[in-house]
């Protein structure tokens, strides 16, 4: 017998669903939302399988961390150190918010290269996945970049030392070298110029890369879907027979008003 919704339930459930159809019926999102969280995975996903959601939180909370940060400090020879202390020493939680962020790029590229790592052991860069392997490579590139503008951002000696060595290494490259640290520099000598350039580079040009970058790659994602391990059954070129569920809704996206038509006309059974 169909348990019979209270009155108040009912409402709540209006609310809700109201405010969602409107969204759905106008954009498709809500529909979008269910297809990506009930998309098929192979049944022996397993932890590392999280590594790359694991690198997107910890960029996201780079791109949180950073937008507070970007509110006080000042990108200029002689404000950018005091401004770093301001923000260490004055500001409620400024150690926090600059402690995370610092230590979370430390952690954004570790867990990139395990990301990179679990990829390619089992063997998820091969077809139909190489162009997605290709789009994380750009993505570890702009990381590397993030991190090497953003050492200069505190211009303490060490930050200011470390891009010395890091602009004269870009320069012994063949043929580029010399035009490539002079975009880096802006002028003859480390100075005002370079750090205008460090943080617009940081905070505008490669996170806006990053992030296009990062839709692609999780639009690749989930049009190919993630790969089985290789020691799954359900590995490429392994045999397989085709499961019939008799569990749908959840783990089979149709179109609304359906009605389970497109499932019968496949053949399978109804639920
Ligand atoms: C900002 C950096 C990155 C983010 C946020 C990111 C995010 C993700 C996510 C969420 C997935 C699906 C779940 C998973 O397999 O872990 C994935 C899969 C994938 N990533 Fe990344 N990724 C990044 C960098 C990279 C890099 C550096 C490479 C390689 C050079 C790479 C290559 C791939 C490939 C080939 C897949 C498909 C794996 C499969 O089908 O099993 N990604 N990525």
């Amino acid at each position: 017998m169909p348990r019979v919704k209270s009155k108040r339930r009912q409402q709540l459930e209006r609310a809700i669903l109201l405010p969602l159809d409107w969204l759905e019926e106008r954009s498709g999102l809500v529909g979008a939302v269910r297809y990506f969280l009930f998309r098929k995975v192979p049944h022996d996903t397993n932890w590392w399988h999280t590594l790359g959601s694991a690198t997107l939180t910890a960029f996201l909370v780079q791109l949180g961390t950073g937008v507070i940060l970007a509110f006080y400090y000042k990108p200029t020879p002689e404000e950018a150190y005091s401004s770093i202390q301001n923000i260490t020493n004055e500001l409620t939680l400024g150690w926090l918010v600059r402690g995370m962020h610092r230590w979370g790029a430390s952690v954004f590229i570790i867990l990139l290269f395990l990301h990179m790592g679990r990829v390619f052991l089992f063997g998820a860069y091969k077809y139909p996945r190489e162009l997605n392997w290709l789009l994380g490579v750009m993505l570890l590139v702009l990381a590397m970049l993030e991190g090497f503008t953003g050492y200069l951002l505190p211009w303490d000696q060490t930050a200011y030392w470390a891009t010395v060595v890091g602009i004269n290494l870009n320069a012994t490259a063949p043929f580029a070298g010399p035009f490539l640290s002079d975009f880096l520099r802006g002028g003859q000598e480390i100075g005002t110029e370079t750090l205008s350039r460090f943080y617009s580079l940081h905070m505008l040009l490669l996170p806006g890369g990053l992030i296009g970058l990062i839709v692609l790659h999780l639009y690749l994602v989930i049009r190919l879907g993630v790969t089985s391990p290789p020691w799954s059954k359900e590995a490429a070129g392994a045999e397989r027979e085709e499961v019939i569920t008799a569990k749908r809704g959840l783990v089979e996206p149709r179109p609304r008003g359906d009605g389970g038509a497109a499932a019968g006309a496949r053949g399978r059974p109804e639920a």
